[in-house]
């Protein structure tokens, strides 16, 4: 198995893309420690993944708490960040510096301080794996926020890519994904927005979260590839 008595550590875990990569990681043969900011969330994961998980809250906001979540859990393989809050639209009329701001603070600032207490801990020939969007390359109107922290997580993963060598570094960037993140949506707004999204692709679909985790499954088990942005999106960048 690819994964065979290795340690995969994911943030953003417990759910969706992360709870997905979790569960294929353990088909893989790892060991998986999942992490985010809720304890409930961490259980309910945990239910689900069985006895080869382990998790356990981290603020990745905080960077003393995040050594010591690092420094307790010892020698890792595989980091692997997929926390991120739903995506919602500003256009620049409606700018709110504040609100803006914190676009990136789970999701550009949490990933930086998270690989920052991660790479310590990381064994020869492992691997670190972000997370970005469509939205980076194919923004649409008041996208612009969004769009930008895509792109800060793009030039994040080449610069440590070299910076980190041999570790590699990747991102995947998924399109839209049925998931918990659109848990928001009324359910027929949600089930219409997954129909319109999906009839819009080449592919005819939206994809799913076993979809995308293949992709962080290519870039933990991949000895090559560094640096690079995996778009896995249904074609969306096409049309
Ligand atoms: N689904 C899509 O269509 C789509 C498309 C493009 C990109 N993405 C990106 O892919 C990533 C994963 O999305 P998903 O669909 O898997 O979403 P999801 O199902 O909502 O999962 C998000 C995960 O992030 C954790 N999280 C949220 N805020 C956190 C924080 N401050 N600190 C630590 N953990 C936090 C959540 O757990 P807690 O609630 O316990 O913190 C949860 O485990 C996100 O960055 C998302 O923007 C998703």
């Amino acid at each position: 198995m690819l994964l065979q008595d290795q340690r995969v550590v994911i943030i953003g875990g417990t759910s969706g893309i992360g709870l997905a990569i979790a569960r294929a990681s353990i088909a893989a043969g790892a060991t998986v420690i999942v992490a985010s900011s809720r304890q409930s969330s961490i259980d309910a994961a945990l239910a689900d993944l069985g006895p080869s998980a382990t998790g356990q809250p981290v603020d990745v906001q905080d960077t003393d708490a995040v050594g010591r979540f690092f420094d307790a859990l010892g020698d890792i393989d595989h980091l692997v960040y997929t926390a991120g809050e739903a995506l919602s639209l500003m256009p620049i009329s409606d700018l709110d510096l504040d609100r803006a701001r914190g676009f990136f603070q789970t999701r550009y600032f949490g990933a930086l301080n998270i690989v920052h207490g991660a790479v310590p801990h990381l064994r020869p020939g492992g691997s670190v794996t972000l997370t970005s969007g469509s939205a980076g390359e194919r923004p649409g109107a008041g996208w612009a926020l969004a769009a930008s922290v895509c792109g800060a997580i793009a030039s994040l993963t080449r610069a440590l890519a070299i910076e980190l060598a041999p570790i590699r570094v990747n991102t995947v960037a998924p399109g839209v994904v049925r998931s918990p993140l659109w848990g928001q949506m009324s359910d027929t707004a949600r089930a219409e927005m997954y129909e319109g999204a999906g009839a819009a692709l080449p592919v005819g679909r939206i994809g799913e979260v076993e979809d995308i985790a293949r992709a962080y499954l290519y870039c933990m088990t991949q000895g090559y590839g560094t640096g690079a942005v995996i778009n896995v999106d249904g074609g969306a960048l096409l049309v």
